[in-house]
């Protein structure tokens, strides 16, 4: 909005100086201002379109839901082991934050251990179905044979507490020591599960943060970090200098392009790719004006946005290898944008492009992450992580592919 300029500036200057009486707010504006219809803010858009929509889906959850976006979002601070990591472990554990990977890793071995995989089977007193409709271990569960990669380090605050990470410093070669992000984000990091020498897309990349975490992995042979758009793709250049060291800058390639093009530029490469795809970015939408896509002028643009995370889903599947693994996220509860876009990108590969691809029970998931996120059971593909006060992070939906 311009700046007012003119008799109302002067009032509005008035208004701010100290020791004098306020302006009454009647004398702010000019009478022409005063009688235009008034702009709806977009948060309040977007908030009255998720009352709509989300208290179809969510039912008696979404009150709790609602309550937490709209209030401080909770952070995680991701280990940069290209830093003095150990360093850092020890000064967050001070400060009583836990590394929710590492205890998760810690939980799938202890439960391997008791249903005895690679030995005798125990019975554990975990087995079944869990009241919350978590996925409990039984012989044939993902969660017996789930990998973590140990590399990952991601700390977070109990549940309800809600202290903040401070930012972080810098070591004395210049690298900054983690890197301050939704822990939910994490998540879609962990479900692609890279492996050594794999070669890896992140087509959306930018800002970076699960770029960061995939190279944290160790394990990238070749990570290609697109976005369509140059700004952004200079901020995944600002966190490669403050975080990476040049040797593992070199296995990294950035790039700028269309990513709905990507299939047929670089088609069927991949080991792993990441599609995390512009969304209506729920949380944002309910709390910033700025830059908000529930805006008027961005209805056109919103309304495609199932259309635009399609058709880069697609792109994403097309540059997987045979048996190559994909990963679909979104920040948005919206099953428009997660389930939908996924069953609708399953139906094209196999009709138009003769590939099937099948979904990866990511259930497991609920059951090793129930400490740190609140899940919702009632997805039909993929995990859906709700922002609850007591846990307040995502919204974060992950939904893992596989192509044949
Ligand atoms: C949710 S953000 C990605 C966040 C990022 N993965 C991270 O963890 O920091 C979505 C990104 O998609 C990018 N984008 C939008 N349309 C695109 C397109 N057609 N091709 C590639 N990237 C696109 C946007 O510029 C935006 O940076």
């Amino acid at each position: 909005m311009a700046a007012p300029s003119g008799r109302a500036a002067v009032l509005l200057r008035v208004g701010r100086v100290p020791g004098l009486s306020p302006v009454p707010r009647r004398y702010l504006y000019k009478k022409k201002w005063a009688t235009t219809a008034p702009r709806i803010p977009a948060p309040r858009l977007a908030l009255h379109h998720f009352d709509t929509t989300y208290s179809l889906q969510l039912q008696e959850l979404w009150p709790a839901v609602r309550s937490a976006m709209l209030c401080e979002q909770k952070y995680g601070a991701l280990l940069n082991n290209f830093a003095c990591a150990d360093l850092t472990a020890q000064r967050l554990e001070l400060l009583s934050a836990t590394d929710f990977v590492s205890e998760a890793a810690r939980r799938a071995r202890c439960w391997q251990e008791s249903a005895g995989v690679g030995g005798e089977r125990r019975k554990t007193s975990l087995e079944g179905s869990g009241g919350d409709g978590t996925t409990l271990p039984t012989e044939t569960s993902p969660l017996l044979r789930a990998s973590l990669s140990s590399n990952v380090k991601c700390y977070t605050f109990p549940r309800g507490d809600i202290s903040r990470f401070h930012p972080a410093r810098p070591d004395s070669l210049g690298i900054l020591s983690y890197y301050l992000m939704d822990a939910a984000s994490l998540l879609p990091v962990l479900a692609l599960n890279v492996q050594p020498d794999d070669f890896v897309l992140d087509l959306c990349a930018a800002p970076g943060g699960k770029m960061l975490a995939l190279l944290q992995t160790g394990a990238c042979g070749h990570l290609a970090a697109n976005d369509v758009s140059i700004s952004r793709t200079k901020r995944l250049y600002h966190i490669l200098n403050s975080y990476v060291p040049k040797e593992v800058r070199e296995t990294v390639s950035v790039t700028s392009h269309d990513g709905r093009d990507w299939g047929e530029l670089q088609g069927g490469t991949f080991h792993k790719v990441l599609v995390d795809v512009p969304c209506t970015t729920d949380r944002h939408s309910v709390m910033e004006e700025e830059n908000n896509i529930f805006h008027k002028m961005r209805t056109k643009e919103r309304q495609m946005l199932p259309m635009l995370q399609l058709q880069l889903l697609m792109a994403g599947i097309l540059a997987a290898k045979p048996e190559g693994e994909v990963v679909y996220s979104t920040c948005s509860l919206s099953q428009l944008q997660n389930e939908h876009v996924v069953e609708r990108a399953i139906d094209i590969a196999e009709t138009q492009f003769g590939i099937t691809v099948h979904i990866e029970d990511l259930s497991h998931f609920r059951t090793l992450f129930q400490d740190t996120f609140c899940f919702f059971s009632g997805c039909r593909l993929g995990e859906l992580v709700l922002p609850h006060l007591t846990a307040n992070f995502g919204p974060m939906y992950f939904c893992k592919l596989r192509r044949a």
